[in-house]
């Protein structure tokens, strides 16, 4: 299966991203994530993206779909994956469009998770997150670790992430409403939309997300 997960900041594409693609058992492709990693090994992708994501600001187009491109070509991604924060742009959406002509593959769906803006400044107020473990996130009321402010799997010391700071969030939701859910209509008129009610909780999420996708199988 071959999935786009779409929604604004602390939407929970992270949280159910990691679910789904264990659950479908393909591969979650997570571009906030392999940015962080960038940045973490300072190399030539990290330092071009700090300054943009610090800001609340996309990276541009040209560097986040070769990441992408180069991504989608490994062998796991071949049967599937889940793209998590990936597109965020018309432009990045016929980008991936055009991968998967030449690997004469197509979208299954673009999931979209729908919240509130003032869940979403909740629910990143009170996100911390593990150093170490990349996927890894906490909610401090609903999601908290064993052990407060360290993290389950590895003990770390748990952080904010730099851009969930109020400002650089309020700049996120700006670029969001700008730039990414024009794709809304986009996926919408090619009749791969998907659209969950995300302030549920987590497992109900879930549930409507394989229930929808599920339907839209047996439909054909
Ligand atoms: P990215 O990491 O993709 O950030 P984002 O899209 O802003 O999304 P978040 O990671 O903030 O939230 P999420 O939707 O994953 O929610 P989560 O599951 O963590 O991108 C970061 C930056 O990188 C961008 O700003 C940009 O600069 C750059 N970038 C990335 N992709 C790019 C691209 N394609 N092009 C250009 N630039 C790009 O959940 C949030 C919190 O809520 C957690 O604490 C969680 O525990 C909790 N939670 C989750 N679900 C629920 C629920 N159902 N009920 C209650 N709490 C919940």
């Amino acid at each position: 299966m071959r999935l786009i997960l779409l929604g604004p900041p602390g939407a929970g594409k992270g949280t159910q991203g990691l679910i789904l693609t264990q659950r479908l058992e393909i591969p979650k492709v997570s571009t906030g994530e392999m940015l962080r990693e960038a940045v973490v090994a300072g190399d030539a992708v990290g330092l071009a993206t700090k300054s943009f994501t610090d800001r609340g600001l996309l990276v541009p187009d040209a560097i986040v779909i070769e990441i992408v491109r180069r991504r989608l070509m490994q062998e796991d991604a071949r049967s599937g994956f889940l793209l998590d924060g990936f597109p965020r742009t018309v432009n990045q959406a016929v980008a991936v469009e055009a991968i998967l002509i030449e690997q004469k593959q197509r979208l299954d769906a673009a999931v979209e998770l729908k919240v509130s803006e003032a869940e979403i400044v909740e629910r990143i107020s009170n996100r911390r997150v593990c150093p170490n473990c990349v996927e890894r996130s906490y909610h401090l009321q609903l999601a908290p670790p064993r052990v407060s402010g360290h993290c389950d799997e590895c003990g770390s010391t748990l952080v904010q992430r730099d851009d969930d700071r109020a400002h650089v969030v309020r700049a996120r939701l700006r670029t969001y409403q700008e730039q990414t859910s024009p794709l809304t209509g986009y996926y919408l008129e090619r009749g791969l939309l998907v659209q969950v009610d995300g302030l549920r909780p987590v497992d109900e999420v879930t549930a409507s997300v394989l229930t929808a996708l599920e339907d839209r199988a047996r439909a054909g």
